[in-house]
């Protein structure tokens, strides 16, 4: 048996697989984001651990026999956090978060003062990523920048609770903006950007290798063997990719988590900075990839349910698909910018809004625009993508949206890709995560990286095209005209 642990920005999730590739059970335990001051994005790293403790004790209740049997770890987690220790393993501040707006001036700075970051980083120096964020603590918590010791990354710091160790994988590290990430290893020009060393640094493994052996503390809190390898393990995107099999040049999938992704493999280091995508490192060997990233996918629809009142956000996307093509066409237009967007437009301070409202507008029309909105961003991120070189015909669905026959549909038609789903979609990360544990084990990348049986496949649909290609000509025109109001 092998543990996946995701550690997601809305919830840990825990995976058990076989070696069959079997999934036998899941489990998952919430968390809560805060929201202290406009643009700012916090968790207690202590929320992290004690729900994986809560969401491991539900799959060693359901699954008593084979969680006993668990040979390996991995682990998956929402990337880019700042996690900031002191020398004793204290953390000094809450933890910074992936979709954290605040150190956009730091990333300027960063860039003006190394013209080369972005080709080193493998994007543009965003103020999700980590090193801005350091540079932040630094000009404004000056106390508790002189104390950080380590600095690690969300998934890493529930390894700390497991091994004790410090360690990271070169696909999280790539999300740092300290990684040197054609060479995959740490760049000394990145980290004096913000005055830090590798010293400060975890250190740095393969996503597929071992990352550390579980404590016996650890092992006897969570009823669990001590000394089981727990491997490098990966950021969230990467941890997916391996979960659908997508490990080989061209493949790829589509995230609808709280973040909305587009990955694909490439064969070698390929950044294209201008077009607002990252380039990073795969979580195996000798691969990498391109990205690109919405801050606010899934996580609109449940902006959505709580501003409408809505019971639950499955309530507020059958009312949508429940308007026929011609109350469609009339809907308002939504930005998805809830908390500003990366790729395309690397803009930390725009803000969502709807466009044409009218007396008629209803709440159908209005979770319709909504839906359509991430839509159109996943679309603009495609085509960013297509900017810096990739080309997917085929792409696989991942993420608590993944379970909107809608949605998926809709994608198929505005990529004018196949979209397919698989059995595990929506555990995404976690089952990758499992996989990278059976990898550091020693099994072989065709003997684990296989993808799960697609359980449903989505293809274009013209009428349905002809209805959002006017749309996302308007929406497109839409945030030039309001990006000069803000
Ligand atoms: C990727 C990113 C998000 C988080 C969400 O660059 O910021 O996808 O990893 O968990």
């Amino acid at each position: 048996m092998y543990l996946g642990i995701d550690v997601g920005t809305s919830e840990v999730k825990v995976l058990l697989l076989d070696d069959q590739h079997r999934t036998i059970g899941t489990a998952g335990s919430t968390l809560e984001v805060s929201r202290p001051h406009p643009g700012h994005s916090e968790q207690d790293p202590a929320s992290w651990w004690s729900a994986t403790g809560k969401a491991l004790k539900t799959l060693q209740q359901n699954h008593p026999q084979e969680y006993q049997a668990v040979r390996a770890i991995g682990l998956s987690g929402q990337m880019h956090g700042a996690v900031l220790l002191d020398s004793a393993n204290r953390v000094l501040r809450p933890a910074i978060l992936w979709n954290d707006t605040r150190s956009a001036l730091e990333c300027e700075e960063m860039m003006a003062e190394l013209p080369a970051a972005a080709q080193l980083a493998g994007s543009l120096i965003m103020p999700g990523f980590t090193a801005p964020k350091l540079r932040w603590v630094a000009k404004h918590e000056p106390q508790v920048f002189s104390q950080v010791s380590k600095v690690l990354l969300p998934k890493d710091y529930v390894r700390l609770m497991l091994t004790g160790e410090h360690i990271t994988d070169l696909s999280d590290a790539s999300g740092t903006a300290w990684l040197d990430v054609a060479n995959r290893a740490w760049s000394p020009e990145l980290l004096a950007l913000t005055r830090l060393s590798e010293v400060q640094m975890p250190h740095v493994v393969e996503g597929s290798a071992p990352g550390g052996a579980l404590s016996p503390s650890a092992a006897s809190a969570l009823g669990l063997k001590p000394g089981i390898v727990v491997a490098g393990g990966a950021g969230d995107n990467a941890s997916s990719a391996v979960g659908m099999g997508a490990v080989n040049a061209g493949e790829g999938f589509l995230s609808l988590g709280t973040s909305g992704v587009l990955f694909v493999v490439t064969p070698r280091f390929a950044p294209n900075a201008s077009s607002a995508t990252h380039a990073f490192c795969h979580a195996v060997p000798e691969r990498w990839h391109q990205m690109s990233v919405m801050l606010s996918a899934a996580s609109c629809l449940q902006w959505a349910k709580q501003a409408l009142g809505a019971p639950s956000e499955s309530a507020l996307e059958q009312q949508a698909s429940g308007l026929d093509f011609a109350s469609r066409a009339d809907a308002p237009l939504f930005l998805p910018y809830l908390s500003g967007e990366r790729t395309p437009h690397n803009d930390a301070v725009i803000r969502a809004s709807f466009h044409h409202i009218s007396h008629s507008t209803s709440q159908a029309a209005l979770a319709y625009s909504v839906i359509e909105g991430v839509t159109f961003g996943l679309t603009d991120g495609l085509n960013a993508l297509k900017k810096a070189g990739s080309n997917v015909t085929r792409l696989s669905l991942v993420g608590g949206g993944a379970r909107s026959a809608m949605w998926a549909q809709q994608l198929a038609s505005s990529l004018n890709v196949e979209i397919v789903t698989h059995a595990d979609s929506a555990a995404g990360g976690a089952l990758g995560a499992a996989r990278l544990g059976w990898l550091a084990t020693g099994a072989t990348l065709e003997q684990v990286c296989t993808q799960p049986a697609v359980t449903r496949s989505y293809r274009p649909d013209a009428a349905e095209q002809a209805l959002l290609a006017p749309r996302y000509a308007r929406f497109q025109a839409i945030y030039p005209a309001l990006k000069a109001l803000h």
